[in-house]
């Protein structure tokens, strides 16, 4: 499997037919890392991943699980006996969560795939989160202590925007990971991401995957797409 630095392409598609399209046009090419996230899976099922995977396509499942430590597990052992190998939770759900699902994720050869957490959701501004979640410090302490809390329960990293990079490696070492969404070519339409960088930023920042989406699937040439993230990223 590679294990460092690569270009996850987010297939937010929301059926295997749209998806299959999309992935004819890398035939006899680089394969590239593909995202699988929930509308994708909630309207295929597992037969889609198991597809994909069989294409020759490693994959990370995005579907962020956060419930009791014991759902988690179990949960978490199906998803590995379909050999992905990215798979995610959410931070906020407890480091015994997260041990929880790397337990319930490490086959029986001791292999796994990688478990990365959720921090805080891009999508939940600082004033939310104290107003309405009732967390008190800022965002940067709550991603600092969620990506920490990620660490000591054994998970490999957390997804995070490339600016965020740096303070995560700082907290917890190099050798945690950081996949980082929220990537534009120079000069493009930021679409509704706000916290935008360049693929050769998150490389500077210190990311180890970058999960790009629209600029390579609503590219005019998907592929071309995909080749110069990878030479600008890799
Ligand atoms: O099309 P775009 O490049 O914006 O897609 C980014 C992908 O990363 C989407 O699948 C989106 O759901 C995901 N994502 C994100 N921000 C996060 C977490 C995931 O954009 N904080």
């Amino acid at each position: 499997m590679r294990m460092k630095r690569d270009v996850i392409v987010a297939c937010d598609f929301g059926s295997a037919a749209e998806v299959f399209r999309f992935l004819d046009l890398f035939e006899g090419q680089r394969k590239p890392f593909v995202k699988i996230g929930m509308e994708l899976f909630y309207a295929e099922g597992p037969s889609i991943v198991r597809e994909i995977k069989r294409r020759g396509h490693p994959i990370f499942l995005d579907l962020k699980l956060h419930d009791i430590p014991n759902t988690v597990r179990k949960a978490m052992k199906v998803l590995s006996a379909l050999d992905v190998d990215m798979v995610n939770v959410h931070a906020s759900g407890t480091i015994e969560m997260m041990k929880a699902a790397l337990e319930g994720l490490t086959r029986q050869d001791g292999s796994r795939p990688l478990l990365i957490a959720v921090t805080q959701l891009t999508s939940t501004s600082e004033e939310r989160m104290q107003q309405e979640l009732l967390i008190g410090s800022s965002m940067e302490e709550t991603i600092k202590r969620y990506a920490l809390n990620a660490r000591e329960a054994g998970l490999d990293g957390v997804v995070c925007s490339p600016r965020e990079a740096g303070l995560v490696k700082q907290a917890c070492g190099d050798g945690f990971l950081t996949v980082t969404p929220g990537i534009r070519f120079a000069g493009a339409a930021a679409d509704d991401q706000v916290r935008i960088t360049t693929p050769a930023q998150a490389r500077e920042l210190g990311s180890d995957f970058i999960v790009v989406g629209r600029p390579v699937t609503a590219a005019p040439d998907p592929v071309a797409a995909y080749v110069r993230c990878l030479e600008q990223f890799i």
